[in-house]
């Protein structure tokens, strides 16, 4: 049979292509630290099962294609919050973050053009990207050389050409938990609206700042509307990854009516979880804050620990919950291996998300992976000794 050369040039997620393996080690009574994936301990508001306790319609029935006016009048005042007037028709209601990333790259990029994403990025862009017949075009950045900043007109006007057709930045930044400065925000724009590009901005980690800085969104920049695309999510903000509900916000009036015709091709978003995720929009800010200040003590914790382990090299994550490590390790897929099949420190192991599949540059990120900060403090704590006992004896026994 034949397949689809544009799926057989992705490759699995690495968030999740080591499962088998982690349920192995598991079923043979291995406890596992779970650093590999961004799902959050945190609880979900109670609103939102409140909400689903309430839903009575007595059918399920097919929401609107764009979703429900009750979910996007919620995220019309979350945004107003923050000094942004959306209306209903600026926002299309998706299955989550992702489908709102794949709906906006499906209907802006075609067979061959490029996308400027600073590297490493979330590798499921560059699934979509290349579903889409398009090329990542990396910026490259690094712990050690930059600190992962990029925001510049020398990083990144050499790389537009003909094939151009968008930047997509992430802030604050997963893998690498950088955020972008209002200034820095504010070129990337200008660099778009000059050279005629759509700028893909993924905001779902918008609340976690840990520097004090007031919340930045692309949005509250007036004169970019034709060019901005915005992606959104109650993932992460909520603590809610399983609702699958995410937002796709833009207010060019052409780009929302290409992306209709995919909210209308796959028909229609969970009606039940719609309403309870607009319920989820009525928690204050003390709700924030409080979240905000537990990841900060795990980023805290995790840097910690990491300082002291020999030969591992990161930059301070500024936001997101995720930290990209360099470690002193051949390849870290191997390392990831030989730690579910073969390692244990007193029945514990750790994973994490191995770094290749987060560059577009053959060869980068090899010995890199990325560690998710979604456990507890202790828990964390406890998983890097963990990994400081197993790269001793991993190297030992090379
Ligand atoms: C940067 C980024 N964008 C989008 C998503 C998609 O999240 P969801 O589909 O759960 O909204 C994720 C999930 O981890 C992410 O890290």
């Amino acid at each position: 049979m034949k397949f689809s050369s544009k799926m057989k040039r992705c490759g699995l997620s690495p968030m999740r292509k080591f499962n088998g393996y982690a349920a192995n080690a598991e079923a043979r009574g291995i406890n596992i630290y779970h650093l590999n994936i961004g799902q959050p301990d945190i609880h979900t508001p109670k609103a939102y099962y409140d909400s689903l306790r309430d839903y009575s319609d007595p059918v399920i029935a097919y929401a609107p294609s764009q979703g429900i006016p009750v979910l996007q009048d919620a995220v019309c005042r979350y945004y107003s919050g923050i000094g942004v007037t959306l209306e209903r028709k600026d926002i299309l209601i998706a299955t989550g973050g992702s489908e709102a990333l794949q709906m906006a790259i499906a209907s802006i990029l075609d067979d061959g053009d490029e996308i400027l994403i600073p590297e490493p990025f979330y590798p499921n862009y560059h699934t979509a990207v290349t579903l889409a017949g398009a090329f990542v075009h990396p910026i490259p950045t690094s712990a050690p050389e930059d600190g992962y900043r990029f925001a510049s007109r020398e990083n990144i006007e050499p790389l537009i050409n003909e094939h151009t057709r968008a930047i997509m930045i992430t802030n604050p930044g997963n893998p690498t938990g950088t955020v972008l400065s209002r200034e820095e925000l504010g070129l990337l724009l200008d660099i778009a609206k000059e050279h005629d590009l759509f700028i893909l901005c993924d905001e779902v980690y918008r609340e976690f700042v840990y520097g004090g800085e007031p919340l930045l969104s692309a949005l509250q920049y007036p004169g970019y509307e034709d060019n901005l695309i915005v992606i959104d999510s109650v993932s992460k903000r909520f603590s809610a990854c399983g609702a699958r509900i995410g937002i796709l916000i833009s207010k060019n009036e052409e780009f929302m009516s290409e992306a209709l015709k995919w909210c209308q091709c796959r028909l229609a978003v969970s009606s039940t979880d719609q309403v309870a995720a607009a319920a989820l929009y009525s928690v204050g800010s003390d709700y924030f804050a409080a979240v905000r200040e537990e990841y900060k003590a795990r980023r805290d914790a995790m840097v910690e620990k990491l300082e002291q382990i020999p030969g591992v090299q990161f930059a301070r994550p500024e936001g997101a919950f995720y930290i990209m490590a360099a470690l002193p390790v051949d390849d870290a897929d191997k390392f990831q291996l030989w730690l579910l099949n073969e390692f244990d420190d007193n029945g514990d192991t750790v994973m994490f998300a191995c770094g290749e599949p987060f560059y577009a540059t053959p060869g980068r990120g090899i010995n890199e992976v990325r560690m998710a900060y979604v456990l507890k403090k202790e828990d964390l704590e406890r998983a890097l000794d963990v990994l400081k006992v197993a790269l001793e004896k991993y190297n030992k026994q090379l």
